[in-house]
């Protein structure tokens, strides 16, 4: 009996089903074809049949004409502070976040408190997580001490996160040069899950550094100039040297916080390592932000003018793999203080309710393709984790889906934002396409930024722990 109703999402479950129903009429958006209008059935979670637009009609149906469906987003890059900083964010604001803005798995940094170098800690990690979550999550192992990785692989980290640069809060996890990094490399490849670096050079930044505050510099350009400095780019070239002569999977972090330059490497290199691959973030700023008044609370990523134009087109083309956020949830206080002194400020900012949002417009704004969009939010992601049940709309996938209206637009509120730090670098932006349903195993989690509860989020394993989730 198909739903009548004003509302075309009044009709999806709010807890879940045990019979089959079917969303019929979505235009369904895929990393491998183009966008077709088909209907869905869902069954336990799972799409169980997918078939041309009104030919489906298992259990309960809900007409959703019109509308866009996307695979849920998969974010490769996020720290919620849980343990350790939960005045910044806690597994549930951050997951609330996500949910709201169309993330079904985040997976979670190492650089929490304590610093996830162990398996023992991964262990209490883990725990504190569960039963808290609104979204699928998984976590990351520290990468540190090579002898530790097959006790987190076993407990079901989703990989190893590499910290060639260090600061307050991940002092624990830094590898100070290429052959720290080496011995973990060599166990991550045996394991075979995912490896992901965060390049630097600590040293040569830190003298970088100094020599900037020795010339009295403190403002925003400045940090940048040394985010995008020989520090970084020389360590980037030495990783990517690395990944070319031995092959070895490699994801490196927050390529975007490089600069341009660190495009151009990437690019040079991305031809002769067939696994290696790279995350940005959503280049959002509108054209011709000011970077005095935006720089510090966007840094270390920061896109204007040209320098946005390059990495939309990096997006598209397909030279970047993925959207990350480094959702970094910083307090509004601690990021005023550079106004004064930029060297005070933590890097990083709130960005996982907007971020799908942000390229769903770029989608319907002519930016991204419907495929690039979901390679790069969902399907991508999922490959790089092994994850073969998420980030595509098939069959047998997980139903972690999002329902948006690409006819409709919504203004960033950050007052109605999840994230507890109760600020957004997007505030005020005009948005095209509205998330109106996120759908968790086929149950929604939210719908139209509210949450709908409880917490049905599960621990995603990694491919190496034993199966996945
Ligand atoms: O800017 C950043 N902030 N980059 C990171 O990788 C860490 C993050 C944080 O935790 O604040
Ligand atoms: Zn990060």
């Amino acid at each position: 009996m198909p739903m009548t109703s004003a509302d075309p999402i009044a009709g999806l479950p709010e807890s879940p089903a045990r019979d089959p129903w079917t969303l019929r009429g979505a235009r369904v958006l895929s990393a491998e074809t183009v966008p077709a209008v088909v209907d869905v059935v869902i069954v336990d979670g799972r799409i169980a049949a997918m078939g041309a637009a009104g030919t489906l009609d298992a259990g309960r149906i809900v007409e959703v004409p019109g509308l866009d469906l996307l695979p849920g987003a998969i974010d490769l890059h996020v720290h919620l502070r849980d343990p350790g900083q939960t005045h910044k964010e806690t597994v549930e604001t951050g997951t609330a976040a996500a949910a709201a803005g169309g993330t079904t798995l985040v997976c979670d940094m190492p650089s929490t408190a304590p610093q996830v170098t162990t398996a023992a800690r991964f262990a209490h990690k883990l725990a504190g997580w569960q039963g808290r979550a609104f979204v699928d999550h998984a976590l990351w192992a520290g990468g540190r001490d090579p002898m530790e990785l097959r006790g987190m692989a076993a407990l079901g980290a989703v990989g190893v996160k590499i910290y060639m640069a260090t600061s307050p809060g991940f002092d624990e996890l830094f590898s100070p040069d290429v052959d720290a990094v080496a011995g973990v490399l060599e166990v991550s490849a045996e394991i075979g899950w995912a490896t992901v670096i965060h390049v630097g050079d600590q040293a040569a930044s830190d003298a970088h550094r100094e020599q900037l505050i020795g010339a009295g510099r403190r403002d925003p350009r400045a940090v940048l100039e040394v985010g995008r400095g020989p520090g970084n780019l020389g360590a980037l070239d030495r990783v990517l040297d690395i990944a070319v002569a031995t092959g070895t999977p490699l994801h490196l972090a927050h390529l975007s916080a490089y600069g341009d330059r660190a495009l151009d490497l990437f690019a040079a290199a991305k031809p002769s390592a067939p696994f290696l691959t790279a995350e940005s973030c959503v280049p959002a700023l509108d054209e011709g932000a000011d970077l005095d008044r935006l720089g510090m609370m966007v840094m270390p990523t920061v896109f204007t003018g040209d320098s946005r134009d390059r990495w939309f087109a990096a997006l598209q083309d397909g030279t970047v793999d993925a959207i990350a956020t480094d959702h970094a949830p910083h307090t509004r206080v601690e990021k005023a203080a550079g106004i004064e002194d930029a060297w005070a400020v933590p890097g990083g900012y709130p960005a996982l309710e907007t971020s799908l949002p942000l390229a769903y417009d770029a989608h319907l704004t002519g930016r991204l393709s419907a495929q690039r969009l979901v390679a790069l939010t969902a399907t991508t992601p999922a490959r790089i984790l092994g994850l073969h049940h998420k980030g595509r709309i098939t069959v047998g996938a997980d139903a972690d889906l999002v329902l948006a209206d690409p006819s409709a637009s919504w203004t960033v509120d950050e007052s109605r934002l999840h994230s507890l730090v109760g600020w957004s670098p997007f505030h005020g932006r005009t948005l095209r396409g509205r998330l109106l349903a996120t759908l968790l195993g086929g149950t929604v989690v939210a719908r139209c930024g509210d949450i709908i509860g409880p917490a049905r989020g599960r621990f995603v394993r990694g491919r190496n722990g034993e199966g996945s989730a």
